[in-house]
């Protein structure tokens, strides 16, 4: 006899209420659901270059030994972002990919009764962590879609909160903050208050809008900055990122961390990338050209979209939930963004060129 037993309510009211991560639909599901074939995924910003040559023989290489238990502390890794960055090794965090840096920073820092603040329609990851721990998240009102600095520095002091989330560029809005700005919002915000600064697209943005907000670490001991290999680097299946902070700050994120949390593969192979700096430059080449492919043919179209510096771009588009679908039964898949609060608009990522065609045909032909 099985019992009858609702274990839901076994969980606290705060894991109950999260609401899961929705991420991009991957092609074997809509191949095994629609039938369809030759599919194009633009819905979860990957590099569609695929990851550096040097990179993927590296984790071959790592494979050898594969019935070892990686370096928990992640020493050659570390030591090559220490040389980059100029920071001691005790300021580096390596986290299974940088999700698992936004997740332990709540673990660490935030218990029940505790406040994180964030931006309406940011990184959906910034709630599931506060939730995920029993803190309370603010999220505060945007401004054109993009983060209100003065706002959320005004709302984390009154309210009393410990730990602020900015993404820089942010998912799905891709909208950016100067450095000039971030900087002063730093300068502003009480040394109680913890950031982190999440530059998952980082290595995207022009020359013109690049800041050094690492040489910042030395002025702000509350500053965390958050960095993948996920997306410029293309390794977003080894789940790899890095964060460079304060060592006392570090130190207590790395507690609560998994003692293997980067397994070996994913730690050769993002050395090897790091090194890739010809990889890197391809990637942010063809993302310009293929953005400016992908924004011309919207406007072609008459729509509407957010101005974007990361690998991807939301535009308007109404009934987003239904030209979603049209669209898979197309073959292309791309990204509601309703969870965001953005129910009338559709997030595409930059692929190659062939594949922006193949968008920008097929949401062509659902439009007429
Ligand atoms: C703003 C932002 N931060 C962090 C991440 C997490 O990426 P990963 O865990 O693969 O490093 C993403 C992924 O989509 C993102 O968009």
């Amino acid at each position: 006899m099985v019992v009858e037993m609702n274990y839901s309510e076994l969980a606290p009211n705060y894991i109950r209420a999260i609401a899961p991560y929705q991420p991009g639909k991957p092609i074997s599901e809509l191949e095994r659901e629609l039938g369809v074939t030759d599919i194009v995924k633009l819905a979860s910003n990957e590099n569609p270059l695929g990851a550096s040559p040097k990179a993927i023989a590296a984790a071959r290489d790592a494979l050898s030994e594969i019935s070892l238990y990686p370096d928990g502390n992640g020493f050659a890794l570390k030591s090559v972002l220490v040389e980059r960055y100029g920071v001691m090794i005790a300021q580096v965090f390596l986290g299974n990919g940088s999700n698992d840096l936004l997740e332990l920073a709540a673990r660490a820092f935030l218990t029940a009764g505790d406040k994180a603040v964030y931006s309406d329609h940011a990184f959906a990851v910034y709630p599931l962590a506060t939730q995920g721990v029993g803190a309370t998240g603010i999220s505060v009102k945007a401004k054109n879609y993009g983060h209100d600095l003065d706002a959320m520095r005004k709302a984390a002091v009154e309210q009393g909160a410990k730990l602020i989330y900015i993404a820089n560029p942010n998912n799905p809005t891709g909208t950016f903050l100067s450095g000039a700005a971030l900087h002063a919002f730093m300068r502003a915000l009480p040394a109680n208050i913890l950031v982190v600064l999440d530059e998952a697209y980082n290595e995207y943005l022009p020359k013109s809008c690049q800041y050094d907000s690492v040489s910042w670490l030395a002025e702000f001991r509350n500053l965390i900055i958050s960095r993948t290999f996920s997306k410029a680097y293309g390794l977003a299946s080894l789940r790899v990122g890095y964060a460079l902070g304060d060592a006392e700050v570090m130190d207590m994120i790395n507690r609560v961390r998994q003692p293997f949390n980067v397994n070996s593969m994913a730690q050769a192979a993002a050395r090897a990338a790091l090194d890739d700096v010809e990889f890197v430059r391809e990637t942010f080449e063809l993302n310009l050209r293929g953005m400016e492919q992908l924004t011309e043919g919207l406007r072609a179209l008459g729509l509407d979209y957010i101005p974007s510096y990361g690998n991807f771009v939301s535009f308007k588009i109404g009934d987003a939930a239904k030209i979603y679908r049209r669209l898979l039964e197309l073959g292309v898949i791309v990204r509601p963004i309703a969870s965001y609060d953005m129910p009338d608009y559709l997030r595409v990522s930059i692929g190659l060129e062939s594949q922006n065609q193949k968008f920008l045909s097929a949401l062509k032909q659902v439009l007429t």
